[in-house]
């Protein structure tokens, strides 16, 4: 069915969206933000899809709250999926949230994420070795054996899990965000909760085994989030564990689709590809670019704790409101020519990572791993090709590939 502007704008339902959405998002955001940029959806919550829209929301933290404690209530019940998304810095107001991201930011300072760049080049490099020893019998997995292996190890490190105990930190991730998506089948609800309960019986034990023998506060941020501040702000113990997972999950899933995005987007735009291996020196602005362009995460949500006019409607307390970053990242009124990848686009100031008091606590070391995984893959292989049909997520709240076959040449 081939629909004009208006009726994709007038037909849209986050909870019912279609195979064509989920290829490709962004005909209906531009409807959206063209025809209905504050959107009332049938469950009786606002969808945003005008950049000022989603700056003004937020901005304004106060009136517009990122406490689920309300809204996931109906959707997870007494569970540990409850319990762990409720007790997450992201999805809570001063003074929890204050607390936990003081923190966290201290052991993501620029000097600590400095300090982590020689590792994360010599694990590019081994992964790009790897790939290589493989050869070009088209076997080769982007996602598998590139982008997910990359934050999977830098969060790793982050928190200190042993090497050999990191396999199933991936698919507990996938599993605990997937039950994030806006309808919940009993199926991924139940895979969530099992997700929440295996990690916290395995944090359990990595947080005794680090309170017994603790590591540098500066590098290990388990250590730090344990021995908390100097003026003796400490974690509950549900607060460090679920943080922790929060923390795994966060930097995981971005991460990996910040990378396979990027490197796939450049194969739908040849001519960006060879400005980049000419100029290496873009790959910053390319970064943030490809960051605009398929942001990772796509939606955020907050919840109206006063009445408020926002695009001209007025919204009760107790609205809940979806920001749209892909939509917002693509508005004509911020970015010129915004449905063209540009990678040496300045200036850029994408959501990607939102903005305000809860934007991404770790956007310079997503920036750091974007920057060195597509740079030395790209120095390494620029002929890379697809070998097969890319497989999305089907996820409309974080945007990536779930394989991605190629070639290297
Ligand atoms: C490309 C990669 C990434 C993207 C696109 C991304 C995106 C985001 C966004 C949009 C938010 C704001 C949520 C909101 O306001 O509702 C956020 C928060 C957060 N992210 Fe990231 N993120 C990425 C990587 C990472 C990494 C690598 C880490 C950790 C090492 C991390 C840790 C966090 C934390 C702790 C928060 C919560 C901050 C708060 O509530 O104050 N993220 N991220």
């Amino acid at each position: 069915m081939n629909l004009d502007a208006r009726e994709l704008a007038a037909l849209f339902d986050l909870e019912k969206l279609t195979p064509d959405f989920y290829a490709n998002p962004y005909p209906t955001y531009r409807a959206l933000r063209e025809h209905e940029p504050v959107k009332r959806l049938p469950n009786g919550s606002w969808f945003l899809t005008r950049y000022d829209d989603l700056v003004a929301a937020y901005k304004n933290t106060k009136v517009f709250s990122s406490d689920k404690k309300k809204e996931f209530a109906p959707k997870y019940g007494a569970s540990l999926l409850y319990e762990h998304h409720t007790t997450s810095l992201v999805f809570n107001d001063p003074p929890a949230h204050t607390r936990v991201r003081r923190l966290i930011m201290g052991a993501l300072s620029p000097r600590a994420i400095s300090g982590m760049e020689p590792d994360l080049i010599a694990l590019v490099d081994r992964l790009l070795d790897a790939i290589a020893a493989k050869g070009t019998k088209g076997n080769v997995d982007l996602i598998d054996d590139f982008a997910s292996a990359i934050p999977i190890e830098v969060i790793g490190n982050l928190l200190d899990v042993p090497q050999d105990e990191r396999e199933p930190l991936r698919d507990w991730s996938l599993a605990i965000l997937g039950a994030l998506e806006p309808v919940v089948t009993p199926h991924v609800f139940a895979r969530g909760n099992k997700a929440v309960e295996d990690f916290l019986a395995y944090l359990e034990g990595l947080v005794a085994r680090r309170r017994a023998k603790p590591g540098n506060p500066e590098r290990d941020v388990l250590t730090r989030l344990i021995q908390g501040e100097d003026n003796g702000e400490r974690l509950t113990e549900k607060e460090l564990l679920h943080n922790c997972i929060f923390l795994l999950n966060a930097g995981h899933e971005t991460t990996t689709n910040l990378i396979g995005n990027g490197l796939v987007a450049l194969l739908a735009h040849p001519a960006e590809k060879q400005r980049l291996i000419e100029t290496p020196a873009l790959i910053k602005t390319a970064v943030e670019e490809m960051l605009r362009f398929e942001s990772s995460n796509q939606l955020g949500n907050r919840m109206t704790v006063e009445p408020v006019e926002l695009g001209g409607i007025a919204m009760p307390a107790g609205t809940p409101v979806t920001l749209c970053i892909g939509a917002a990242n693509r508005d004509p009124a911020q970015f010129a020519d915004p449905e063209n990848l540009d990678i040496g686009r300045t200036p850029n100031r994408h959501l990607a990572f939102g903005t305000g008091a809860h934007q991404c606590a770790g956007m310079a070391l997503a920036r750091l791993e974007g920057a060195i995984a597509i740079s030395r893959f790209l120095a390494r292989f620029p002929d890379y090709a697809l070998s097969g049909p890319p497989v999305r997520g089907g996820r409309v709240r974080f945007r990536g590939f779930l394989s991605v076959p190629f070639q290297v040449g």
